[in-house]
C-alpha cells in the first residue's frame, strides 16, 4: 500500500500537531458547552478520534453517513444520505467534523439537511480544505491545513475504497490510476 505513494503531504506529525492546535481553539471556543460533534463517515474516522482527545470538553458523539465520490477521484454531484444522526440537535450547540472540504456538495448538503432541526451553532471542522475544488458556497470554521488541487488518500480520505489506514496524508502515484 505504502508503495502505491509519490509524496506525502501530512506526515503523522503534521496531522497530530494540527489536531492539537484545533482541539486547543475548540476547548477554548465551546469552554462550559457541551458540544455535540458529528462526524461525517467514513473518511472522518481517524481525524474524528484524535481531535476528540484533544477537546477538553463535555462532547457527546454522532456519526451522519453520507456520500458524494461513490469511488472515482471526483465527486459525482451528487449526495445521498446513507445513515442519519441517531440524536436530536434541537438547541444544541452542533459541531460537523469532516476529513476534507472539495466540491462543498457534502457540506452544503449537511447545512441545510441539520440547520432546519434547528440546532442553537452550528459549526463546521474539517481537516483539509481544498478551496479550487469548490462548486458550491461552503466555508468551514475551523481548519487543520489548505490543500492543493490534487487527490489525496490517507488518514481516512480513500481512493476507491483503499487506502484509508495510512497513518498520513499523500498523493497516489499516476500509475495506480492508469493500472485500474
Ligand atoms: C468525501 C470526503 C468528504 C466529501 C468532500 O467523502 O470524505 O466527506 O467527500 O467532498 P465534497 O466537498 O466534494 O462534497 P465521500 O463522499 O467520498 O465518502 P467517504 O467519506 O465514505 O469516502
Ligand atoms: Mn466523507
Ligand atoms: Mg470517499
Amino acid at each position: 500500500m505504502n508503495n502505491d505513494i509519490e509524496r506525502v503531504l501530512y506526515s503523522q506529525d503534521d496531522i497530530k500537531a494540527a489536531c492539537q492546535r484545533l482541539g486547543a481553539q475548540l476547548t477554548q471556543d465551546y469552554a462550559g458547552k457541551k458540544p455535540l460533534v458529528i462526524g461525517v463517515l467514513k473518511g472522518v474516522i481517524f481525524f474524528m478520534t484524535d481531535l476528540l482527545r484533544e477537546m477538553d470538553l463535555m462532547a457527546d458523539i454522532d456519526f451522519i453517513d453520507v456520500s458524494s465520490y461513490h469511488g472515482g477521484t471526483a465527486s459525482s454531484g451528487q449526495v445521498t444520505l446513507e445513515q442519519d444522526i441517531s440524536v436530536d440537535i434541537k438547541d444544541r450547540d452542533v459541531i460537523i467534523v469532516e476529513d476534507i472540504l472539495d466540491s462543498g456538495r457534502t457540506l452544503a448538503y449537511l447545512k441545510n439537511l441539520l440547520e432546519a432541526r434547528n440546532p442553537r451553532s452550528f459549526k463546521i471542522c474539517t481537516l483539509l480544505d481544498k478551496p479550487e475544488g469548490r462548486t458550491v458556497e461552503a466555508k468551514a470554521d475551523y481548519v487543520g491545513f489548505d490543500v492543493p488541487n490534487e487527490f489525496l488518500v490517507g488518514y481516512g480520505l480513500d481512493y476507491q475504497e483503499f487506502y484509508r489506514n495510512l497513518p498520513y496524508v499523500g498523493v497516489l502515484k499516476p500509475e495506480v490510476y492508469a493500472n485500474k
